[in-house]
């Protein structure tokens, strides 16, 4: 194993899409920012140096931090943000793990624009489990907004309404041709013909899941979060803010008479407002010295679902499945030590007094997990509980159902009500967890990309309308469910995940829609120290940030 050593400079840079140049927070002054490449079972170690007026903190999306905790990066979960001028080392092991993963910023809506690649190859000499790709291509989609984005949340969040929308999505940080004053921001990938290529596809977009398919070709989708799946054809990905995809991308024998439009677009059923525009790269083709990327040649697009076509969604996400070879087995809870019940959704409350407030009647938004909206505390949570002083940071009172008891029967049910608290669940070391993950449908039913960090689960059961605990889990998959680390929790449905409590610490879930994040929609696990010396939380590092 080696050791990777990178610097991450946040500092200000000026960048220009859609005839707009806007002063922004960057990493070394790229966007979207620098790709870390790694091993199995290589460290990372990188040195987080915020140059910016803003408190930074950087997450690592789906490394499980086995025994460094204090490296995940939620702000005010597991760390206090690094201030201006400060700086903090992250430093995390790749063991066990491999794929196509993201690092993003944890605090605010800095992650609008600090995002990159985090991929994991596999040991030298370990092929993959399934033919060698050619070449392999990262796509990792984002938005874009013309303004800055710190301002557009604080804006909301003042008014208790929703915020403006993005302008563009993007691909690889470029909107493409389809948007005004975009044509030379575009990605081009360049493939020869007869080969395959691995898209190691990444859903950074902050606020909406996207459609994505390329004209005329399908895909063989590989892995999912990371993880190895059993592969399938399709022709329309959908991927949720938090998700990776790797696919297969197999081109014509022959140089073909086109390019092909790849192209990618929202999958929303919300009421709110939200950009239904589409971000597009073009596929050209060269061939020993020929090339069809010219004008002339015909440009061919995809066509994409219904923006709320849920049937599609949820068709596509009942496809995956976990490999669950001898190689990459299956190890699904069989039976469970403790089962949750979370409600996730949207909702409403009261504006406080002296403000206007933009929400439905006159009310700010909010959302909530179980009726909880989450507040932030003002410390970390991971110190204070490793220090053993709680006192006002938070409680260990979040609920195991609702607070008020959900039942969904197509007109929305009284359960908005929400509270405001920090509560966290506390449970033993290696507890075998089952939670149910109810959609509540109150302000138009949404699906919600729900983001466990420290773990993968296994999704055992999915479904419309209200989960019922007598039909339901007779019906659950405890062969070869998909593993992942974020899941869809289907428009006006329900999903069951598994998983081991193996790793001691504070772990974060959350919505990852990031307004919904704002909103509250969030809540933190605590899981407590095993007997043997690895498996308790270790002390932090000396530079761990300060509140
Ligand atoms: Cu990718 Cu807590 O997030």
């Amino acid at each position: 194993p080696t050791t990777r050593h990178y610097t991450f400079d946040v500092r200000m840079q000026n960048v220009s899409r859609l005839c707009h140049t806007k002063s922004m927070v960057t990493v070394n002054g790229k966007f979207p920012g620098p790709p870390i490449f790694a091993r199995e079972g290589d460290q990372i170690v990188v040195k987080v140096v915020n140059h910016v007026q803003y408190n930074v903190s950087i997450h690592w999306h789906g490394i499980r931090q086995l025994q460094s905790q204090w490296s995940d990066g939620p702000a005010y979960i597991t760390q206090c943000p690094i201030q201006s001028g400060q700086s903090y080392v992250y430093n995390f092991t790749t063991l066990g793990q491999r794929g196509t993963l993201f690092w993003h910023a944890h605090i605010s809506w800095l992650r609008a624009t600090l995002y990159g690649p985090l991929i994991i190859l596999p040991k030298p000499a370990v092929p993959y489990p399934f033919p060698k790709p050619y070449r392999e291509i990262p796509i990792i989609f984002g938005e874009w907004w013309n303004n800055d984005t710190e301002a557009v949340i604080k804006q909301a969040l003042q008014s208790g309404g929703g915020p403006n929308v993005s302008d563009a999505y993007t691909l690889n940080g470029f909107p493409g041709p389809l948007y005004n004053c975009s044509q030379k921001e575009t990605l081009k990938l360049k493939v020869k013909p007869g080969k395959t290529y691995l898209l190691r596809l990444i859903n950074a977009a902050l606020n909406d899941e996207l459609f994505f398919s390329i004209a005329n070709h399908s895909l063989t989708i590989v892995e999912a979060d990371a993880l190895y799946v059993k592969p399938f054809k399709a022709n329309i990905l959908l991927i949720g803010p938090g998700q990776t995809t790797n696919v297969l991308l197999k081109t014509k024998r022959h140089l073909p008479n086109g390019r092909f439009l790849m192209a990618a677009r929202p999958y929303n059923t919300g009421q709110g407002t939200f950009d239904n525009t589409t971000t597009a790269g073009v596929l050209e083709y060269e061939y020993e010295g020929k090339s069809n990327a010219n004008a002339s040649v015909a440009l061919i697009t995809p066509t994409l679902p219904a923006i709320n076509d849920t049937a599609y969604a949820a068709n596509f996400s009942a496809k995956f499945r976990s490999l669950a070879n001898s190689q990459f087995p299956a190890q699904v809870p069989r039976s469970v030590d403790k089962s949750f019940f979370f409600t996730v959704g949207l909702g409403s409350s009261p504006c406080p007094k002296n403000q206007t407030c933009q929400g439905p009647n006159g009310t700010k938004f909010s959302a909530s997990m179980n009726n909880i909206s989450f507040a932030l505390p003002t410390r970390a949570i991971l110190e204070s509980y490793f220090s053993r002083k709680s006192n006002g940071v938070f409680t260990t009172d979040f609920p195991r159902t609702p607070l008020i008891p959900f039942n969904y029967t197509g007109t929305p049910p009284n359960n908005t009500m929400v509270m405001n608290g920090t509560k966290v669940v506390v449970i033993p070391f290696n507890t075998s967890v089952e939670v149910i993950l109810q959609d509540t449908s109150i302000l138009g039913a949404e699906s919600h990309p729900l983001h466990l960090h420290g773990f993968n689960f296994y999704v055992v059961g999915q479904g419309f309308g209200n989960f019922d605990p007598k039909k339901d889990p007779p019906k659950y998959n405890l062969v070869d469910p998909v593993e992942r680390n974020t899941v869809g929790v289907p428009s006006g449905g329900w999903v069951a995940i598994r998983f081991f409590a193996d790793n001691p610490g504070v772990w974060f879930m959350h919505c990852h829609f990031e307004v919904h994040l704002s909103w509250g929609l969030k809540m933190a696990w605590i899981v407590l120290d095993g007997k043997l010396p690895n498996q308790k939380l270790p002390p932090p590092p000396a530079d761990l940030p300060k509140c």
